[in-house]
């Protein structure tokens, strides 16, 4: 009896671990592949890698990091043309806006992106894919281990698209008004 009701649960605990992963709206594989698809794609446009066009850094603000560099694009990523944001992050000790300029892959945190996608992507989040890439461009996680890729994080309280729902313009972007 006591292990037919283990059973039971280890089943349950099953069915619902499946079922949290494929409700995932960020993280999953198909999240992946697109953020492994759109790191080439940068690379080749130069917003991030060893070539990687250089701007004047400034100041940030939480919580993206102490210096920033902001490009935007429009790039075709798998036959779909749409505007890319990159956010280079930088940190670290002894970083500062003219540290950042003479060796910007020293201090590079973080990548974090939006790009738009095809209508219907996500339509209440203006169709926006949210990608927080490592300098290597592989995916950062989250403290769960879940890829920080896609939809970020839909309906949570934190996170990229809950915060970025604040920005002026109601189009996600902070810095600007033109992509509405
Ligand atoms: C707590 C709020 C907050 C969270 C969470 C957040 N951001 Fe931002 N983000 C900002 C602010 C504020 C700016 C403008 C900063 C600046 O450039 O000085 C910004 C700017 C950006 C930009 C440049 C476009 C713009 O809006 O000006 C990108 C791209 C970006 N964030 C991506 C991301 C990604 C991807 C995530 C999640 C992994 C994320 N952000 C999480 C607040 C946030």
């Amino acid at each position: 009896m006591r292990s037919k009701i283990a059973q039971a649960c280890a089943l349950a605990a099953l069915v619902g671990l499946g079922g949290n992963v494929a409700a995932a709206p960020f993280g999953n594989a198909a999240d992946l592949e697109d953020a492994a698809r759109l790191w080439k794609v940068l690379q080749q446009e130069r917003l991030v890698g060893p070539g990687m066009i250089n701007s004047v850094p400034y100041q940030g603000q939480h919580p993206h990091g102490a210096i920033l560099e902001t490009l935007d694009k429009t790039i075709t990523v798998g036959g779909h043309r749409g505007t890319v944001i990159v956010k280079r992050n930088y940190g670290g000790e002894g970083v500062s806006k003219a540290a950042v300029a003479d060796d910007a892959a020293r201090y590079l945190g973080a990548v974090t992106v939006m790009f738009k996608r095809e209508a219907g992507y996500d339509e209440e989040n203006r169709d926006w894919f949210w990608v927080k890439y490592k300098p290597d461009g592989s995916p950062d996680t989250n403290p769960k281990g879940m890829a920080l890729a896609g939809r970020v994080a839909k309906g949570a309280a934190q996170g990229c698209i809950a915060c970025h729902q604040g920005a002026p313009g109601g189009d996600y972007v902070f810095n600007n008004d033109r992509f509405r």
